[in-house]
Order: structure tokens, then C-alpha cells, then sequence
């Protein structure tokens, strides 16, 4: 049987920095407030030419490189993406294929909000143990300034841009293999995050008259408290499911909601500081961009070694969540 090995990893993250400063003088908030909320102290903001696909491109390059593969040994693109270069089609999936050089191969995208990065691990993992594909590249892109309202003081401090990728290959190793992933949705909370208009769910006038429909809409607090008491029971279940203590953790990686999320889900695991992987300061909450994004921090920094094991976990709108355990296993 063939397993999955997470190869590599790649980021890329816009020039432009928009501080907490800078937003309280666009709305009613402040640097003190956002920060004691949030972790987030400034996030990068994609230019206006600048779209999902090239940054998912940059990221894509770097993990490609990484991985030692050429080019031509991917047999699979997908994306996760909630800020597509285009809503319905094409995807952005096959315009990033298209830029990297990739054609005729399988490219798609999903939907998945912010734990879409887990969401395509799976996806991966899935594709390679069957025996359908070999090397799958999948990418994390966001731009989400562009369906942020920046009116809105609920929503606009918490998001920004940027993309990660990742290689995932086959192997006949089963100790470089990615152990288990745990994924979830409930569509009974989907009014709590949404885009309310630019569906078949819209009327096409209203799509028309109502163009603030399109920007990101979030019943925060309701959220917040989901989201606290969904993650810390999904990741007390991966670990207990896999008899994996949370000392062996060498990295969480959670996605980079809001710092006190990812606190109340590493004091219920009793991990340390040193285990907990924190971006959402730099970065803000980047969606789907956000797990790998982290993950090539701890690369970039020469904290992440091969075979350490990483702990991802994610909540999202749809809603959605999940978690992986997932040892990183670079090519020897
Ligand atoms: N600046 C100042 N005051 C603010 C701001 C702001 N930016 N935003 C809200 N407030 C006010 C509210 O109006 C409210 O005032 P009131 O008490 O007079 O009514 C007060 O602050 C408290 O508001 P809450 O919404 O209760 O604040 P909370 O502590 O919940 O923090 C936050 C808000 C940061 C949004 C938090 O709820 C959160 O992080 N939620 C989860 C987000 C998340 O994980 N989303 C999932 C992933 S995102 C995705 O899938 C795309």
C-alpha cells in the first residue's frame, strides 16, 4: 500500500503591511483593542494587480523546488481558496497550473474556508493511498481583502493575504507517512460566516444593488465559542484515537484565527509555549493560507526538522474543522 509523506513546504506573503494604526483610522477601533482580542498586530495586503493565483504560484514554486520533484512528476493541483481569482470558474486550481507550467493534468478547487489546507491534505492523502496519483501539489491562497468590507470593524481587523503550498508523495515508508486526519462540517451554522450574496442563493437584482452582499459576513462571538469548544475536542480525539501523547508534539499548527483561540486549545492539550506555532501576530488570519503559511515559518526559521511531528487543526466557516497529525518528510 502506498502512504502519503509530507515532502515540502513554500510561502509567500504580499509587500504591503496594514498595521492596527492604520485601521483605526479607517474605523471605530484601536491597536490595544485589537490586540488584547486578536494576537494580531498587522497583517500584508495583496496590490490590487496582485491576484490569489500569483501568490498561490509564489508559494507553489518555493515548495515545488523544495521538494526536489521536476515539474512534471505533479499529478494533481488542488486549491483551497475562499477568495478565487474568479467566483464559479475557471478555477484557481487550473490558472496556478497553468502559470507553473502544469498542463493536462487534474486541477481543482475547494471550498472549505479556513480549514481548507486540512481539507486538501486529506484530499491528497486520499488520491495517493488509493494509488491514483503520485505527487500532489495543494496550495492555500487567499486574498481576502478583496470580499473584506473595510467598514466593517467586526470583520476587517482580523483578515489579510498570502499563500502557502505543500508536496505531498507517495511512499512505501509508513514511518514518514501522514498518520490521520480528522475533518467535519455542520451546515446548521453556515449563517455565522458567509458571503451572503454572489450564489444562486441571491437574487440577480440583489446581486446588483446589493454589492456589499459579496464582502465576508461573521457572527464573531457566537464563532469564537464554537470554535474553542470544537477544536479542543477534535484534537483531544485525534491524539487519543492514535494513543499519541501531547509531549510528542514537536509543532502545533493551528490555524491563525485569534490568539486566544489557539491558547484555550493548547492549555486544554497542556502544550508548552516552545510547541505552539504563533503567526497571527505578522500575518492575521489568513484563511486557508494560514496552516501553511505557519508551517514555512517554522521551515524558514530552521525550527522544523525532518521527521518532527506537526499537530494541524482548523475551524472555519461552513462551518468546518479538522485536524492531521502529519510528520514532516522531506525527500533523503
Ligand atoms: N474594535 C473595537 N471594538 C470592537 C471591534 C473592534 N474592531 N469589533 C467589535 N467590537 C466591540 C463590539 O461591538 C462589542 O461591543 P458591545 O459590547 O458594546 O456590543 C465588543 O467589542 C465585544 O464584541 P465581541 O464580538 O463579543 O468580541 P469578541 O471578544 O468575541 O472578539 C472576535 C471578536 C475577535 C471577532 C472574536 O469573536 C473571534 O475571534 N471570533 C472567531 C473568529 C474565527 O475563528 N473565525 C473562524 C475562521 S474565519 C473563516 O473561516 C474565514
Amino acid at each position: 500500500m502506498a502512504y502519503a509523506a509530507f515532502r515540502s513546504i513554500g510561502a509567500y506573503v504580499p509587500k504591503k503591511i496594514l498595521t492596527n494604526e492604520e485601521l483605526s483610522e479607517m474605523v471605530d477601533t484601536s491597536d490595544e483593542w485589537i490586540t488584547k482580542r486578536t494576537g494580531i498586530k498587522e497583517r500584508h495586503i495583496a496590490a490590487e494587480d496582485e491576484f490569489t493565483s500569483d501568490m498561490g504560484v509564489k508559494a507553489a514554486e518555493l515548495a515545488l523546488e523544495r521538494s526536489g520533484l521536476a515539474k512534471e512528476e505533479i499529478d494533481l493541483v488542488v486549491c483551497a481558496t475562499i477568495s478565487p481569482d474568479y467566483f464559479c470558474m475557471p478555477s484557481t486550481a487550473t490558472i496556478i497550473s497553468q502559470k507553473l507550467g502544469l498542463n493536462n493534468i487534474q486541477a481543482f478547487d475547494i471550498s472549505a474556508a479556513c480549514t481548507g489546507f486540512v481539507y486538501i491534505l486529506s484530499i491528497a492523502k486520499a488520491f495517493i493511498e488509493s494509488g491514483m496519483k503520485k505527487n500532489v501539489l495543494i496550495i492555500g491562497a487567499e486574498k481576502l481583502s478583496s470580499i473584506t468590507d473595510f467598514s466593517d470593524r467586526g470583520t476587517c481587523i482580523l483578515f489579510g493575504d498570502g499563500a502557502g503550498a505543500a508536496v505531498i508523495s507517495a511512499t512505501d515508508d509508513k514511518s514518514e507517512a501522514i498518520i490521520d486526519i480528522h475533518t467535519g462540517s455542520d451546515g446548521n451554522y453556515a449563517d455565522l460566516l458567509m458571503t451572503p450574496n454572489g450564489g444562486s442563493g441571491s437574487a440577480h437584482d440583489a446581486l446588483e444593488q446589493e454589492a456589499a452582499g459579496c464582502f465576508m459576513q461573521m457572527k464573531g462571538n457566537e464563532t469564537y465559542k464554537i470554535a474553542v469548544r470544537t477544536l479542543t475536542k477534535d484534537v483531544v480525539e485525534i491524539l487519543k484515537q492514535n494513543n499519541i501523547k501531547g509531549e510528542e508534539i514537536k509543532h502545533f499548527v493551528p490555524h491563525q484565527a485569534n490568539y486566544r483561540i489557539i491558547k484555550a486549545v493548547g492549555d486544554a492539550l497542556k502544550l508548552s509555549e516552545e510547541q505552539v506555532v504563533l503567526t497571527v501576530g505578522k500575518y492575521g488570519n489568513t484563511s486557508g493560507a494560514s496552516i501553511p503559511m505557519a508551517i514555512n515559518d517554522i521551515y524558514e526559521s530552521g525550527r522544523l526538522q525532518s521527521g518532527e511531528l506537526m499537530l494541524l487543526d482548523a475551524f472555519g466557516g461552513g462551518l468546518t474543522w479538522g485536524s492531521a497529525l502529519v510528520p514532516f518528510s522531506p525527500s533523503k
